[in-house]
């Protein structure tokens, strides 16, 4: 790996909001109108502040009070980081529901490019359903085209339409049969009872490397039939995947093009080991899956397998760790769920799915001209989901910025809004979720976070990096 730019930020305790900072030698500091300029008081130029993409943006001072729809850029990274974001998005969805963006957030360096941001519910449902109008196949699903390096293996249904995602979808469903899901879920079960049984050993915690991580990775691990030892690996490869852009894990795109690679062989050669000596696993009902006589090829395992690490991994992790939070800042509802956990586990869990939102976009391009909520696009134009400002969308949501987990109807897009590709791996994901907080409300009953949620630098995965948390095994 090379060795990222220092990047410093000094923040107003009170408010959150950026006062000066630096990313290498570039220096920045917020002048008395909010807005970003050099200590001399010189404007950043637009080059400057692409540079300073993930670390600053040109509004860094003022409150979300104060800044027009106009201003809002969700190009830059440092929007996405501050702590009043979801005001900014609110401010979009009422004044500029769909709003034209150039730049790609946390990928400095990478070419710019313009794209639409779509925040009401209603219109992301729109774009989600009308795959003829919105394909996921022209360049990808996320900000910045696909490139042909790692597009092989990063390639997957993903980002494909019919025909193609249909028939793969079909034979990839083999593997998310009720039978198999069911036999999981004891594995489930068992997985999270033994997160919480070696938690009762101590009175603190990293909610995300003791509860969150571990539990979904386990769980993929044990549908493919990935041995104990290789689990690390796992984790290492999906957080440099969905980290691209956070210098922690992963500063060029040969650090992304290794860890894709790295996946991608291991599923490959996964797929010919169950080829050759089959076992009763998930791997192999792939393997053996044919949809009018055809079968997934290898290769298209292999990519396969790596949407399925990526995408089952962080996601869920990223849901139970905002959970873990909404419940620690909202004890009575922490005890309500512990209390009840057959009446309020379902609709608990939906709520920390909307709640967390953990998948902050999805793309799609225009195959034609069209309109949207009011907004002429063209053919070609990249109109991107924001689905956390469609989950807290008031004309969907009453009073969307209350935690509530006895929420009904909820709605929500987290798992997508509708159409083909929506998440293959939801009610797993549920199950691992319910599970999780049944196993730990009633061994763990006041468990608290104890100090700020180090986030993610991320415009894609609603991630928490650490976050520590303290308890009294019950
Ligand atoms: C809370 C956890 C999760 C969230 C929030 C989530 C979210 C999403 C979203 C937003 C999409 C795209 C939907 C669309 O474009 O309409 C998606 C697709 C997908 N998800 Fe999930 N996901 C989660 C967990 C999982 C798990 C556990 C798995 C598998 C084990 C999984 C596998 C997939 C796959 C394979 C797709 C691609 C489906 C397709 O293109 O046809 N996801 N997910």
């Amino acid at each position: 790996m090379t060795t990222p730019p220092a990047l410093h930020i000094e923040r107003d305790p009170e408010t959150g909001l950026a006062l000066r900072g630096s990313l290498g030698d570039l220096a920045w500091e917020v002048a008395a109108d909010g807005t970003a300029c050099h200590p001399d008081g010189r404007p950043l130029t637009r080059e400057e502040l692409v540079i300073l993409g993930d670390s600053i943006d040109p509004v860094a001072g003022r409150p979300a009070s104060e800044i027009a729809a106009g201003e809002i850029d969700l190009g830059v990274g440092a929007t996405w980081m501050r702590p009043d974001r979801e005001e900014l998005l609110a401010t979009l969805r009422r004044d500029l529901p769909v709003s034209r963006h150039h730049g790609i957030p946390f990928l400095t360096g990478a070419p710019p490019t313009d794209w639409w941001a779509v925040t009401r519910l209603d219109d992301i449902r729109h774009v989600s359903r009308h795959p003829e109008l919105f394909a996921s196949g022209r360049g990808g699903t996320n900000i910045p085209d696909l490139i042909p390096a790692v597009a092989e293996f990063l390639g997957s249904i993903i980002n494909m339409d019919e025909p193609r995602h249909t028939k793969l979808r079909r034979l990839i469903s083999a593997g998310f049969t009720p039978r198999q899901v069911a036999r999981l879920e004891d594995a489930v079960r068992a997985r999270a009872a033994a997160i919480v049984d070696r938690l009762a050993e101590g009175t603190s915690c990293d909610v995300v490397a003791d509860i969150a991580a571990p539990l979904p990775l386990q769980v993929i691990c044990d549908m493919m039939g990935i041995p104990e030892t290789d689990e690390q690996q796992m984790f290492e490869w999906s957080n440099v995947i969905l980290g691209f852009g956070d210098p922690e894990y992963v500063t060029s795109m040969n650090d992304l093009i290794a860890a894709g690679y790295g996946l991608y062989q291991y599923g490959l050669e996964l797929a010919h080991e169950r080829a050759r000596s089959p076992r009763d696993d998930i791997a192999t009902a792939l393997v053996d899956a044919e949809v009018d006589g055809e079968r997934l090829t290898p290769e298209e395992l292999g990519s396969f397998f790596v949407l399925l690490v990526v995408a089952g991994n962080e996601t869920t992790r990223t849901a139970i760790s905002h959970g873990l939070l909404a419940l620690s800042n909202h004890p009575d509802q922490r005890d309500a769920w512990r209390a009840d956990p057959e009446g309020l586990g379902a609709s608990a869990t939906e709520e920390i799915v909307r709640w967390a939102t953990p998948v902050l976009h999805f793309r799609r391009t225009a195959t034609a001209d069209t309109e949207l909520g009011g907004q002429a696009i063209a053919e070609g134009d990249k109109v991107v989901m924001l689905y956390l400002a469609a989950n807290r969308d008031e004309a969907h949501f009453d009073d969307p910025d209350r935690f509530d987990i006895t929420r009904s109807p909820n709605d929500h897009v987290a798992f997508g809004a509708g159409g083909p590709h929506f998440c293959l791996g939801a009610n797993l994901a549920r199950r691992e979720i319910r599970v999780l907080f049944e196993e730990l409300l009633p061994r763990l009953p006041d468990i608290t976070v104890t100090g700020d949620p180090e986030r993610l630098r991320s415009a894609f995965v609603n991630g928490i990096k650490r976050m520590p948390a303290s308890y009294t095994p019950a």
